[in-house]
């Protein structure tokens, strides 16, 4: 995967790619004491638009309270105009945004209060992350062997890098055993999300989601729910368990890197008919109309960058 661009903005200024580094003694690469976002800049019909800039900034401020920066150097309003200025300074019509708060302190000490915080937000062009064919073909998952953190452990509302060990090692255990993704479960044995989404069963022409208490607070998880319930689905946010998961009749997941996809095959059973089913094509559909500019929802969610 490539993440070229042209430049980076780092703390304020935007500097050439191959500038773009920090020195091997930085507290966040050795404690993992960064937070992060993922945000889409689609080619819209009335050109470059970001995917729900202000509701991915938000996010980012309060991941950084919750792990525990007290004084940031900008605000959300800040963050959206260098993400848009990165976008229009690297030429991209559509591209992947990846902003990061990380901490560096002298001394590699483990209390926040005695280092500062440093930003950066990157771009690049990336396609669909679970790759093209998953688009319409969907997904194998398995249930991975690594439980999702507990929620007085590690923060799941905040995207915390440290936290995505958990996600790296379930995907990589799902990979090379031969599956697309891993769908984890809570430390209850409940469902809760993907490595890097948050996932849906259809059962009986009704939506079903895991409540937040233990996952991330997935903004594609948002809008679907936005778009399913707009098209008169019942969307019901609560406990689910695995075997609900096989007996579904559809599941899909979702997140900013990998869009809408469906999970056809979960622990070498088929869901439903082992294809996408009709209600995850029609979600997909409308958040595809979203983010091309063409749906009623589009102007409330999309950011133009030149505009
Ligand atoms: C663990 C996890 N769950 C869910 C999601 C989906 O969130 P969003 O739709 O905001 O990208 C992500 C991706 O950010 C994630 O990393």
């Amino acid at each position: 995967m490539g993440t070229d661009s042209k430049y980076i903005w780092m703390d304020g200024k935007l500097v050439e790619y191959q500038n773009a580094t920090v020195h091997f003694l930085n507290t966040a690469l050795h404690y993992g004491l960064g937070v992060f976002e993922g945000i889409r800049c689609y080619k819209a019909n009335q050109g470059p638009a970001i995917f729900r800039l202000r509701e991915h900034m938000d996010r980012l401020v309060d991941s950084a309270k919750v792990l525990g920066f007290r004084d940031l150097p900008y605000t959300a309003v800040d963050f959206c105009e260098a993400a848009k200025e990165v976008v229009r300074a690297n030429g991209f019509q559509s591209c992947y945004i990846r902003p990061l708060i990380f901490l560096e302190s002298p001394g590699l000490g483990l209390n926040m209060d005695v280092g500062s915080p440093r930003v950066g937000i990157a771009a690049w062009e990336w396609g669909a992350y679970l790759g093209d064919e998953a688009m319409e073909k969907g997904v194998r998952a398995n249930v991975s062997s690594y439980t999702r953190h507990h929620i007085n452990v590690s923060m799941t509302k905040a995207k915390i890098t440290g936290n995505y060990s958990n996600s790296v090692m379930a995907k990589t255990e799902s990979v090379r055993l031969g599956f697309d993704e891993a769908i984890m479960l809570d430390p209850q044995g409940y469902v809760a999300e993907c490595t890097g989404e948050n996932l849906f069963l259809v059962r009986k022409g009704v939506v079903h989601t895991p409540h937040t208490a233990t996952i991330l607070e997935g903004i594609t998880r948002d809008s679907i729910i936005t778009l399913a319930r707009d098209l008169g689905y019942i969307v019901n946010e609560g406990l689910i368990s695995r075997d609900q998961l096989y007996i579904a009749d559809e599941i899909f997941v979702t997140g900013t890197a990998a869009e809408v996809v469906a999970v056809t095959e979960l622990d070498f059973r088929v869901i439903g008919s082992g294809k996408m089913g009709a209600v995850t094509r029609q979600i997909q559909k409308a958040f595809h109309s979203v983010i091309q500019g063409e749906h009623p929802r589009s102007s409330e969610w999309l950011d133009y960058v030149n505009q």
